[in-house]
């Protein structure tokens, strides 16, 4: 078992306890010593990955505006907003009183985080927690996300968005997600979603690059580790692209990622990038 492994077979509770007595420490200097960004919440509560989370909010901001068309005045939904890592960007880029923010996630912990930190200062974002199952990120509960309905009306959003979210989804929770996205997104309005697809580029790159694999093959999807389903799943380009028209959204772009050993300065991102128009 590799080290990814191990972290996935903790289960989220215990993983995120691991994170606290892990990141105590640094945490502790960096709030004594003052060195953590106001927004930033102490690394032993971040639960979505490692790495700089300023810098990457800025960063995936960035992707929304150059590759989405996202703009100060639209009316945003963050699906899957985790701890905030993109809302902590866009409370300085979207206008206070024309633009807006609605994120949810099925962890409450970074729903608290997020309501205390941002929604209370700033009245045009909010934060919603829903308690649904996920492998990863929460076993508490045995409600499913493929019947999920979201709490937002048709045609309200202007823009909606998923960062690492249908990368930890299984195939029938992604198509219920899609057509909900399709309801609430207003006509014209754009959704950026990133994945992992499978095709024969990346099917040949994956077997010969030392990078993260998806092994187990199901009739659509594939899966890094079967003990975690939703640890990381990838999608057939094919059943992905049927799945996305059927729900009535138009593919406009895609970016593949550099995932599977594609040369990283030919690359966006680390994911592929599905720019989708309703
Ligand atoms: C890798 S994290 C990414 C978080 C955030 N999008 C970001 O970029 O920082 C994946 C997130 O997806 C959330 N998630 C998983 N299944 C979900 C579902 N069915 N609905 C909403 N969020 C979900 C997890 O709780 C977690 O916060």
């Amino acid at each position: 078992m590799n080290k990814r492994d191990i972290y996935y077979s903790m289960g989220p509770a215990t993983r995120r306890l691991f994170r606290r007595i892990y990141y105590f420490p640094i945490d502790i200097i960096e709030k004594i010593s003052g060195k953590r960004h106001p927004m930033a919440p102490p690394k032993g509560r971040v639960f979505i990955g490692s790495g700089d989370f300023i810098k990457q909010g800025q960063g995936i901001l960035k992707q929304l505006k150059d590759y989405g068309g996202l703009k100060p005045n639209h009316r945003v939904l963050d699906i899957g907003c985790g701890i905030g890592r993109l809302a902590v960007p866009l409370v300085g880029y979207l206008d206070e009183k024309k633009g807006s923010y609605e994120g949810f996630d099925i962890v409450k912990s970074g729903i608290d985080w997020c309501k205390k930190k941002i929604q209370t200062k700033h009245p045009n974002f909010n934060f919603t927690h829903i308690d649904l199952r996920n492998e990863l990120y929460n076993l508490k509960t045995d409600k499913n996300a493929n019947n999920f309905v979201f709490p937002y009306k048709d045609d309200e959003f202007d823009f909606a968005f998923l960062t690492s979210v249908f990368t930890h989804m299984m195939p029938e929770d992604v198509s219920a997600y899609l057509e909900q996205i399709s309801r609430v997104l207003k006509k014209g309005g754009v959704c950026f979603a990133t994945f992992f697809v499978i095709n024969e580029e990346s099917g040949e790159l994956m077997k010969i690059n030392d990078v993260i694999k998806f092994d187990h093959k199901f009739e659509n999807y594939y899966l890094h580790n079967p003990k975690v389903k939703e640890a990381n799943v990838a999608f057939d380009e094919s059943y992905l692209d049927e799945l996305i028209i059927k729900h009535g959204l138009k593919i406009k772009n895609k970016h593949f990622g550099y995932w599977p050993g594609r040369p990283k300065d030919e690359c966006v991102d680390f994911q592929d990038i599905y720019i989708l128009e309703r």
